[in-house]
């Protein structure tokens, strides 16, 4: 309003009448507010303390995590991460594994073959990958040792669905290849790595095993989280329950890579990722995952 005083003397008066009627009504309406606003911290009083209103949140998926804290735990071991292709070459899942054409163990990995003519007709034909172990052959043959990687991905076997099976599911593949690596290292590894995932104390064992592409080769138990060994539905009675498959790795692996297999050593092993989360979670049915439905995932 000082500006006013450089104006003509009719056009001031104007613009103080205006000016002054603008202050009466921003004066009243600010007492208005102030009494109202007063008002109500002393009646109807807002309580800061109530919940707000949830904003609706994305999650990973339950076997994203589970296969987040798989990977996590091998990280400050010194693994790095790899991944293959899940189209793969008869070659890489079978026969640089030590899984020769007509040896019974291929029969153990139900595969699907791939209707289409193989590209490399040399590496056999194209498949589906049934597990994650040929992504070790394949970065062998890039790399030379020290190795050390963990290898997440999907791998399908034509099983009929049911609660315990499904035709496609993920596994984590571990390689680790030195000049001097013993079965004491592959113990002390799976072992850190089963207590950071199922908590300290958590009892294991190493039961022997046969895989074509390790030897020796062993499975990893569990004790049974539902009835602690006693034996129960989840563990068969058992007690026990059986999570991974592991072992030394097979000198005609090194081979198929070539690695001189008098001069390094290495341990392998693989694990499923939807059985470990279903373990961690108590939950008894595979498809549950695979289903979408936001009742179960947005229990995670
Ligand atoms: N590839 C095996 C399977 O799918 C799991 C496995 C066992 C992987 C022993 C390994 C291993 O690397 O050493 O049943």
């Amino acid at each position: 309003m000082k500006g006013f005083a450089a104006l003509q003397a009719e056009q001031r008066a104007n613009a103080f009448k205006q000016a002054n009627e603008l202050k009466a009504y921003m004066e009243a309406a600010l007492a208005q507010r102030l009494s109202e606003v007063s008002g109500a911290s002393k009646s109807v009083a807002v309580d800061v303390t109530l919940p707000g209103s949830a904003v609706p949140q994305g999650r990973l998926h339950p076997v994203t995590q589970t296969m987040d804290a798989i990977l996590a735990c091998f990280i400050p071991m010194g693994f790095e991460i790899a991944d293959g292709p899940e189209l793969e070459f008869e070659y890489y899942n079978f026969d640089a594994l030590n899984i020769p054409r007509d040896h019974p163990s291929r029969e153990s990995f139900d595969t699907f073959f791939v209707d289409a003519p193989s590209p490399q007709p040399q590496k056999g034909r194209l498949l589906l990958r049934s597990h994650t172990s040929p992504v070790q052959i394949r970065v062998m043959e890039r790399r030379k040792p020290p190795l050390r990687i963990v290898v997440p991905g999907k791998v399908f076997r034509p099983d009929p669905l049911d609660a315990g099976h499904s035709f496609m599911f993920h596994q984590v593949e571990g390689l680790m290849v030195d000049d001097r690596t013993s079965f004491a290292d592959l113990k002390g590894v799976l072992e850190q790595f089963l207590a950071a995932l199922f908590g300290p104390g958590t009892k294991t064992r190493f039961r022997p095993h046969f895989f074509p592409f390790t030897e020796p080769s062993a499975e990893v138990d569990l004790a049974c989280a539902s009835c602690r060994g006693g034996g129960c539905s989840t563990c068969g009675q058992k007690g026990w329950v059986e999570i991974m498959g592991c072992g030394m790795v097979h000198p005609n692996v090194f081979k198929a890579v070539g690695y001189d297999a008098n001069k390094v050593q290495g341990f392998a092993f693989g694990l499923g990722v939807e059985r470990i989360a279903m373990l961690k979670h108590g939950i008894k049915d595979i498809r549950l995952f695979f289903e979408n439905d936001l009742r179960f995932l947005e229990q995670f």
